[in-house]
């Protein structure tokens, strides 16, 4: 089969995470690469052994003239990447979050409309082993009907916030500039999947700033969010304090049972359910669940998705996406759906401002 979809990718550090995913799939090639930064481009180029480099975006969208590009720039970049991409009709997967603002996903959003191209959104949490386990058995009705779920992202980052020459880098200013929850789409992710109700109101406290001051961010932010029936999604977000890391901890309450994740490497995801389990006291592992309900996908994963980043995700999102580019399925994190990720996030900076007040999540559908 030739492989007929061309891949650039923008942003050298993340996108390379992609790369392995999209060379091993047998319709798409990596094509093109951009960098603002010579040094990381130039080794990205080395690494992967694509030769249209780029440092200037549109640029490479117009001379490589890829179907798809991968937009892995710095967060504040991804709606106008991604605007330039579908105003071409250039499909994009983005990395999270998908907009730092709520006028800029607004502005996202019209362009998906106007635009023949796929957009996905890659918060590739979704698609770890663990998670699709559990969606799955959510599906099939195991934990009855599901109105309780926790997320905690703990990933102290304080070393990506200057550069070797001591210069803040983007997550200085956007993800610990900013006092909220300013990075929720890897816990949000998995739990929208669950609850399966998107979050039309949120409020959001933190714990004070202790461990660096300087920090708008408070070092612990606690974003709660209600859903249109009254479920409640709590989700965690820290990327100050000093503490080992524990991005995937997860919760989850229905009405037939409950999942609580691992909370440290080597730690049991356990589940209890009321028609699986006899007594009410025991939790039990939830691979006991793989043989009746893993989804395909993960059943005999292929080397690449072994090797892949995040547990796999950053694999399995890909294969999803080009299913989604070449018409197979819708995409699995559409516009709306990042933006039911994204926007609780970006309100609860104002709701933070506000001593925790409650606000309204606008609802992207009625764009
Ligand atoms: N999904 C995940 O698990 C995950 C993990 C890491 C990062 N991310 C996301 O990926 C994005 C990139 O993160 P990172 O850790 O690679 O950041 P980084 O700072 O390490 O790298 C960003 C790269 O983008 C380049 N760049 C900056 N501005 C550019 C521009 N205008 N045009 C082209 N290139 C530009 C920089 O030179 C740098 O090489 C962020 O949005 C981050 O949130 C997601």
């Amino acid at each position: 089969m030739s492989k007929e979809l061309k891949v650039a990718f923008a942003g050298a550090r993340r996108s390379s995470s992609f790369f392995k995913a999209f060379q091993s799939h047998p319709e798409t090639e990596v094509v093109a690469l951009c960098d603002a930064y010579e040094p990381n481009l130039y080794d990205a180029g080395r690494a992967t052994g694509v030769t249209q480099l780029y440092t200037v975006y549109e640029k490479m969208l117009d001379e490589a003239k890829p179907d798809i590009v991968v937009v892995a720039t710095p967060m504040q970049f991804h709606v106008p990447h991604s605007i330039a991409a579908l105003e071409r009709d250039i499909h994009v997967l983005s990395e999270v979050t998908a907009g730092v603002s709520v006028d800029e996903c607004r502005w996202l959003v019209g362009a998906t409309k106007r635009s023949k191209a796929v957009y996905m959104m890659a918060e590739n949490y979704n698609y770890r082993k663990p998670v699709v386990l559990v969606t799955a058995m959510v599906e099939a009705g195991l934990f009855g009907e599901t109105y309780y779920a926790e997320g905690e992202y703990l990933h102290e980052l304080s070393m990506l916030h200057h550069t070797k020459e001591g210069k803040p880098t983007w997550r200085y200013y956007w993800q610990v500039g900013v006092n909220g929850c300013t990075y929720p789409t890897h816990s949000l992710g998995p739990c929208l999947q669950w609850i399966r109700e998107r979050p039309t109101r949120i409020s959001c406290i933190g714990a004070g700033n202790w461990t660096d001051p300087e920090h708008a961010m408070e070092d612990t932010v606690q974003l709660s969010c209600k859903t249109a029936s009254g479920k409640l999604i709590r989700v965690r977000v820290d990327m100050l304090s000093k503490r080992p890391h524990a991005m995937t901890n997860y919760t989850l309450q229905g009405t037939k049972g409950a999942f609580e994740g691992a909370r440290h490497p080597g730690g049991q995801n356990l589940v209890w359910l009321e028609d699986y389990c006899s007594n009410p006291d025991e939790w039990v592992p939830l691979e006991r669940f793989e043989a009746d309900f893993l989804p395909e996908m993960w059943r005999d994963p292929p080397p690449e998705a072994l090797a892949a980043g995040h547990g796999g995700g950053d694999y399995f999102e890909v294969m999803d996406f080009v299913d989604a580019v070449q018409g197979r399925k819708p995409p699995a994190i559409d516009v709306h759906a990042a933006m039911d990720m994204t926007l609780p996030g970006l309100v609860s900076q104002e709701s933070i401002r506000r001593g925790g007040e409650w606000l309204e999540v606008p609802d992207s559908r009625r764009w």
